[in-house]
């Protein structure tokens, strides 16, 4: 079946800070899971909001990752070539042989090697939180500052140059960064990642990026720094944004439901599961992922054309009835499921226990140490993070 009629515009507005769109659930539970859009890019194309047809596109290898025209971002221009090594832009063949260069570097001893470094950065960040007092920020004492520098000493990047690559990260998430800032923002960033990938080569640390290194150097095949600067620059902005916003937008969703918050404090080991329920509801990938098609496909009735593009609505589909009951409750105590907040197929997240472990231990000592944490402001003050890429709040004002 082919659509005539106008594309509505992407994306719609929420009605509730923590839930997708109402339109969103509509489309999914009538008969117009997979419709045409308008995205704000100008660009017409389909949007699936269906548990079951997004997993199956994510492993459908008739679509690709390759268009990359940023189809939520207004202000379009077309992207500069794809460096070699920028996984979330790459397809197979290439992809999976890319892709094991970087899983090797993320082996579960290293990642449980981490876990008292992020105890010790979580505890140093809430001392120096305590010690201010009064109103604080919450996503400039704890959120933002833990993963950043976490990611920075496991990839072994100066934590002094934060301010650089979180400001880069902020120009590329923004939904309306002129498209000459965007493109600016990612060749200054590779820029000064070039400098870091020399600079370690002389003077190597203990860090997954010197290892690259020293894998390139000893020959390794695909390992050249044209991939040891897309590697770094993926890892780098992948992974600080998206934890933090988890961080502060989780804190904001329990302290307006103390009764999952009190379950939360009175039962620590509902934490793992506690992770799980917050990463399927608030979806912080909000507008979804996008692939295009590399020839015609049939999905649920519906002609998707070669070349087109699909919008995958990943928090439509962590709602889905289909996946679970009373979806739009927070609920803790829930058995996890399936959710696709960490995508799914070939390009799922290479960094989900990394963050899983920041989380636990975010959780498990925020609250036990703040017990009387509170919002300092009412709900409809605090700024939700709808103009970007990866949603969250801008700032979180509490007080205990
Ligand atoms: C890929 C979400 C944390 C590194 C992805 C994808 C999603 C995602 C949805 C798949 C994109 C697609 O299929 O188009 C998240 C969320 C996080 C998180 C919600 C935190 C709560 C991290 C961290 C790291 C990381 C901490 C690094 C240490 C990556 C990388 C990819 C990726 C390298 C690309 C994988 C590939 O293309 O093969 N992430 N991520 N992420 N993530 Fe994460």
């Amino acid at each position: 079946m082919t659509e005539t009629m106008a594309a509505p515009p992407f994306p719609m507005q929420r009605q509730c800070p923590f839930h997708p769109p109402q339109e969103i659930s509509d489309l999914r539970d009538s008969a117009a899971p997979i419709s045409r859009m308008t995205f704000p890019s100008g660009d017409e194309g389909w949007l699936l909001t269906r548990h079951t047809d997004i997993r199956s596109v994510l492993t459908d290898s008739r679509f690709t990752v390759r268009n990359r025209r940023f189809l939520f971002a207004k202000n379009q221009q077309d992207p500069p070539p794809m460096r070699r090594g920028m996984l979330l832009s790459m397809d197979a063949p290439e992809h999976p042989a890319y892709r094991k260069l970087l899983t090797r570097e993320f082996t579960v001893r290293r990642m449980q090697h981490l876990r008292p470094r992020i105890q010790q950065i979580v505890d140093e960040h809430l001392d120096a939180m305590a010690a201010k007092g009064g109103v604080v920020d919450l996503v400039e004492e704890l959120a933002l500052p833990v993963p950043s520098l976490v990611i920075c000493e496991l990839l072994g990047v100066p934590y002094a140059d934060r301010d650089h690559f979180q400001s880069v990260t902020v120009d590329l998430l923004r939904l309306d960064t002129p498209p000459e800032r965007r493109l600016a923002a990612v060749e200054e960033f590779n820029q000064y990642l070039a400098v870091l990938v020399r600079t370690k080569r002389l003077d190597p640390g203990e860090d997954l990026l010197s290892d690259l290194i020293a894998r390139a150097d000893a020959g390794e095949e695909l390992i050249d720094d044209e991939v040891l600067v897309s590697f770094a620059f993926l890892l780098l902005v992948a992974g600080h944004e998206t934890t933090a916003n988890m961080i502060g937008l989780s804190t904001a969703v329990l302290l307006e439901n103390p009764d999952q918050l009190d379950l939360l404090k009175n039962k620590p080991e509902l934490a793992d599961k506690a992770v799980e329920e917050l990463l399927r509801y608030l979806t912080i990938i909000h507008l979804g992922l996008q692939r295009s098609a590399l020839e015609d496909v049939e999905i649920g009735g519906h002609l998707i054309k070669a070349g087109e593009i699909v919008a995958l609505h990943v928090s439509g589909a962590n709602f889905d009835p289909a996946l679970l009951e009373d979806a739009e409750r927070l609920d803790i105590t829930r058995q996890p499921v399936a959710h696709l907040t960490f995508g799914f197929g070939p390009h799922q997240c290479l960094g989900q226990q990394l963050a899983r472990m920041e989380l636990r231990v975010v959780f498990s000592t925020l609250f036990e140490r703040f017990p009387t944490l509170e919002l300092a402001a009412p709900l409809a003050e605090i700024p939700f993070r709808s103009d970007m890429a990866i949603y969250g709040v801008h700032k979180l004002p509490v007080r205990w």
